[in-house]
């Protein structure tokens, strides 16, 4: 399928830094598709050099910082930082980063599901506020929202519940919004992933626990991050002008709703 390209917006993409992760990727492709990229993440020395990279690999504008996605003042200073820095007007917000929670339930704290919740809900909240009047002046806008099939069905690996609960309530986050948003044309989605390939997964699993994961999913394999990004390619696009507030399963299967 050919996907046809808007005119060069930016896209917001948090959680960029890891190397293997789902930011990462999503930066990549979009700049493929000759979007301009604002890529932010705790680590922003692993950001800044991202961007230096898909500047020279793509030949776009691209932008790169430090951010706590759960501290507003820190994506405030980072929205700023954005706009005096002259990229094109921004088209797409997509909140990747997240954090998972590996303790058994009895063993979580309010600290840690606080920060769970700090980082996957409240993180989605302030960076999507903080770029949707850019794209509200702008005429164009894709609010893309990385919820989990934890959401849907409890996680695959011990210590999901504060994870789980995040989750589900970026999708309640996404409906609210896309409802809201409706009259501006700006569209609202989410995606819950089953297993994906990448370094958040090491975390409270076994290599049993993966081959059960993998045993459970009809497709019979982990996501790549490549399956994850050619959908936001896809929702952040025109031709999926007309889908707000879905809940995308890109999952092989392993849940169907
Ligand atoms: N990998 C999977 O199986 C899977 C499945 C479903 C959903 N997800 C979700 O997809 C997203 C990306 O996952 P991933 O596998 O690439 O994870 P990852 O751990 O590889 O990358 C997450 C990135 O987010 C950054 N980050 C964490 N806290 C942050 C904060 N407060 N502010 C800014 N940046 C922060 C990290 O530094 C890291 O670069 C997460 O929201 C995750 O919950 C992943």
């Amino acid at each position: 399928m050919t996907i046809s390209r808007p005119p060069q917006r930016t896209a917001v993409i948090t959680g960029v830094g890891a190397e293997r992760g789902i930011g990462r990727a999503t930066a990549h492709r979009f700049a493929r598709d000759g979007w301009a990229i604002v890529g932010l993440d705790l680590d922003g020395d692993a950001a800044e050099k991202l961007a230096a990279e898909l500047t020279e690999r793509y030949g776009v504008p691209a932008f790169g910082a430090a951010v706590d996605v759960a501290d507003e003042a820190s994506v405030l200073a980072v929205r700023d930082a954005v706009a005096a820095a002259n990229l094109p007007t921004v088209g797409a917000v997509l909140n990747i980063a997240g954090i998972t929670s590996p303790v058994p339930f009895l063993d979580t704290t309010v600290e840690l599901w606080n920060r769970i919740f700090a980082v996957n809900v409240t993180g989605t909240y302030l960076v999507t506020k903080a770029f949707l009047p850019d794209m509200i002046a702008g005429g164009y806008g894709r609010v893309l929202n990385m919820s989990s099939v934890s959401a849907q069905q409890g996680g695959g690996v011990f210590g999901k519940t504060p994870y789980s609960s995040a989750k589900a309530a970026v999708l309640g986050f996404t409906k609210a919004l896309a409802r809201e948003l409706g009259p501006t044309g700006i569209t609202v989605n989410a995606l819950t992933p089953g297993a994906v390939d990448t370094d958040i997964r090491v975390h409270g699993t076994t290599p049993e626990i993966e081959e059960a994961i993998v045993k459970s999913i009809p497709l019979g394999r982990q996501a790549s991050v490549d399956d994850v990004t050619s959908l936001f390619a896809f929702l952040a696009s025109e031709e999926a002008g007309y889908l707000t507030g879905t809940t995308q399963n890109v999952n092989g299967g392993s849940y169907f709703s």
